[in-house]
Order: structure tokens, then C-alpha cells, then sequence
């Protein structure tokens, strides 16, 4: 028997997350990941999916801290990063420069200390590199904001406001980590071979990198400009359907009902809907699509997935395409970094088999 893709072939235990299709639930560390999202700060989660339970008052402090103290990049990464090539995609930079950390101070067993600096230093290395691909000067990063507002300040050279630091924030918990998806899979299979964190995280950024995975953010994202006002909203999708394609940000593989993701994300958009014209458009979007998603395909319980709040959100905060799948990396390496520490506990090389259907030349 070939498993194709490895589809529905359970390949490890993990007590990191869970995530249910058929409720629509997507659990971390034993709570709802969407209650978490709309409740909590970055750095708290963060925490939580690191080390398995929420920490105290002064286990978040020093983990704030040592968060800040590591956003600051080394100059010699910011020399890569200004030498690098200008045809190299976002994720491709951000790659390339989470590799330049691999000196041999990282090795097997990957420890917590690693897996904070990266997670720190993830945000810089896109921020930077954006700038520079905009024709701007870097920001520095401030050690006295929060992990999402440091980001957006790098990014924009400007404090967001409270709804929009919210509402990243929201978007950034709950893209930190999703089960046994392929990115993931890629960092466990590296650290499986005895190698090291950096090794590990630059073969989830190689694979996150795929549209397949990382997401399509900019056809969400196309789809509600092409539609630009809510009265052409029904005609456009009504065309689509009616020419048998299919409506961007709506169905998932594993969900079907809400992604509980894109339930959370909803309620953080629709906060900023009222002085926002593009989230007031995907909200008259995704409630016309759902209706004709239901006439034209009844019964496929086809709901909207995350990636269509998370494009309106994006858009909402002025995020460009490019920024998508960097963000969508910045928060997953939380993610990643769990999941490294948990493979290396308790290790066994990935190995699978392959069948051969070549030919037997040889008797
Ligand atoms: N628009 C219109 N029809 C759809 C859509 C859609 N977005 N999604 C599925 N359908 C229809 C299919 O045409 C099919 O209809 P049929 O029974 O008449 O042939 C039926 O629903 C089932 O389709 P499958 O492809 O078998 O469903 P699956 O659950 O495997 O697909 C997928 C999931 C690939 C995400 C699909 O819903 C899709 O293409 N959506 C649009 C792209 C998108 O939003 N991708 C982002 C996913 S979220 C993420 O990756 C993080």
C-alpha cells in the first residue's frame, strides 16, 4: 500500500496541538486556540505552546525580555541581508538569513535559548529586508514594545494603532501552529537526523515557501479588489460559480464547518470595520459567498477558510502580498520551534519506505 502525500497517516504523538475538522476546532496545549487568540498577547501563546502551560507573571517578564534582547540584528546579518540579491524572493531572504545563523554553537539537542532567538530575531530579518526592497531606511527594532507592535513599528516606521496591533496580533496567534502540516513536518524530519535547530527551521522555511502551503493570499486579496464594491459582489462570484470555478478563501481539506480561525479573525475584522472600507467589503463578500457557495454547491459544507480573513486583515493593515507569507513564518516558527523540541526528546529518524516500479534489469 502507498500512502500518497503520507494523507491520513498518523506519524507521531504530539501534546502541542490538536485539530478537529468536523467541529471546527483547532486546539493548543489542551484550550481553544481561537478563545486564546482573541484574549491573550503574542509572547503569552508563545509561551504556552513553548513550554505546555501558561507562564506566571514573572516567567512572562523574563521571557519578554529575553524575546526583546534577541529582536536586534547582528551586523553581520544585516550586511547578508543588504547584499542579497534583489530578484530573491521575501521568504527566500528570510530563509537565506535564518540559515546564516546555523554556526556551530547550534547542535543536537536544539534548546529553548535557540528557539527564543529565533523567534526574536524572525521579525527583524523581514522587516529589514522589506525596507530595503522598498527603497526605505531599516527601523530599528524597541525593546519596549510588545512582539506584534515591534513588528508592524519595523515595518511601517510607525506604532500601529490599537485595532490594527490587535488585529495582527490575533492573525499572528492563530498561524502559530496547526498540526502535522508539511512545514512542520519538514522541521521534524530534519532535527530527526540529529541536526540542529537552525537546520530544521530553514527546511520548514523551504517548504512554507510553496503556494501549496504557504498559503494564496494575494488571489484572496485579488478577488476583493476585482470586486471593489459590495454591489458588484454578487455578480462577479455568481459569474465564477456559473464558470464552474472556485471562490478563493472559502473550503478546507480538514475543515468542514468555520475554520474556528477564520471565525476569531471575522470578530478582529469586523472591530475595524466600521473606519474600514476593505474589511466592510469582505464582510458583504464572505456572507454573499457563503449563500451562493450553498445554491451552487449544496451540501459540500463550504465555509470560509483562514487564508480570506487573513488577506482582508492584511489589507486592512496595509500589508502588502509580499508581507503574507513572512508574517504567516514569523509566527508558524513558534510553531516549528515546539515541535523541534518535542521530535528531539524523544527521537527516531523518519525513514519511511519507497516502492520501487522501475525496471529489473539486472537478474
Ligand atoms: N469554491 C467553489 N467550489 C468549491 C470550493 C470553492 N472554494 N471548494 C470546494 N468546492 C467544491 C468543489 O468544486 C467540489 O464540487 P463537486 O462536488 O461539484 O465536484 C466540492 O466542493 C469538493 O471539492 P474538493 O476539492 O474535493 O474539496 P477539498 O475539501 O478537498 O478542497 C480546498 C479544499 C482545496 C481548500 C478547496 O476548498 C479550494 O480549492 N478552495 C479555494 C482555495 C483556497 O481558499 N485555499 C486556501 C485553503 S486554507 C489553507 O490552505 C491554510
Amino acid at each position: 500500500m502507498v500512502y500518497h502525500g503520507l494523507k491520513g497517516v498518523t506519524c507521531v504523538e504530539t501534546a502541542i496541538s490538536r485539530i478537529d475538522g468536523e467541529k471546527g476546532k483547532l486546539i493548543y496545549r489542551g484550550y481553544n486556540a481561537d478563545q486564546l487568540a482573541l484574549a491573550s498577547t503574542f509572547e503569552e501563546i508563545a509561551y504556552l505552546i513553548l513550554n505546555g502551560v501558561f507562564p506566571n507573571e514573572d516567567e512572562l517578564q523574563t521571557f519578554k525580555e529575553m524575546l526583546a534582547s534577541f529582536r536586534v540584528l547582528p551586523e553581520s546579518a544585516e550586511k547578508l541581508i543588504a547584499s542579497l540579491p534583489s530578484a530573491l524572493d521575501d521568504m527566500a531572504a528570510l530563509r537565506t538569513v535564518v540559515s546564516s545563523f546555523g554556526d556551530i554553537t547550534y547542535r543536537f539537542r536544539p534548546t529553548m535559548a535557540e528557539a527564543v532567538r529565533l523567534i526574536a530575531v524572525a521579525p527583524t530579518i523581514i522587516a529589514f529586508r522589506k525596507r530595503l526592497m522598498d527603497g526605505k531606511e531599516p527601523v530599528q527594532p524597541l525593546s519596549e514594545l510588545g512582539f506584534v507592535e515591534n513588528y508592524f513599528y519595523m515595518l511601517k516606521g510607525k506604532r500601529p494603532t490599537e485595532a490594527q496591533m490587535k488585529a495582527l496580533e490575533t492573525y499572528m496567534i492563530l498561524a502559530m501552529e496547526h498540526g502535522m502540516n508539511a512545514s512542520t513536518f519538514s522541521a521534524r524530519v530534519t532535527v530527526s537526523t540529529e541536526s540542529d535547530l537552525v537546520s530544521a527551521v530553514t527546511s520548514a522555511l523551504g517548504t512554507m515557501k510553496g503556494p501549496l502551503h504557504g498559503g494564496a493570499p494575494s488571489a484572496v486579496t485579488g478577488m476583493l479588489e476585482d470586486i471593489g464594491e459590495k454591489c458588484r459582489a454578487e455578480s462577479y462570484l455568481r459569474a465564477k460559480l456559473e464558470k464552474g470555478e472556485r471562490l478563493m478563501g472559502f473550503g478546507h481539506r480538514v475543515y468542514k464547518t468555520h475554520d474556528p480561525r477564520a471565525k476569531a479573525l471575522r470578530i478582529k475584522a469586523e472591530e475595524i470595520a466600521g473606519d474600514d472600507r476593505d474589511i466592510d467589503l469582505a464582510l458583504h463578500v464572505e456572507n454573499t459567498a457563503i449563500r451562493l457557495l450553498e445554491e451552487y454547491k449544496p451540501g459540500r459544507k463550504l465555509y470560509t477558510n483562514v487564508e480570506f480573513y487573513a488577506a482582508a486583515v492584511m489589507k486592512a493593515i496595509d500589508f502588502d502580498a509580499s508581507l503574507f507569507t513572512p508574517t504567516f513564518s514569523a509566527a508558524r516558527m513558534v510553531g516549528w520551534c515546539a515541535h523541534v523540541l518535542e521530535q528531539a526528546g524523544d527521537n527516531m529518524i523518519f525513514r519511511p519506505s519507497a516502492k520501487y516500479i522501475g525496471e529489473m534489469v539486472s537478474q
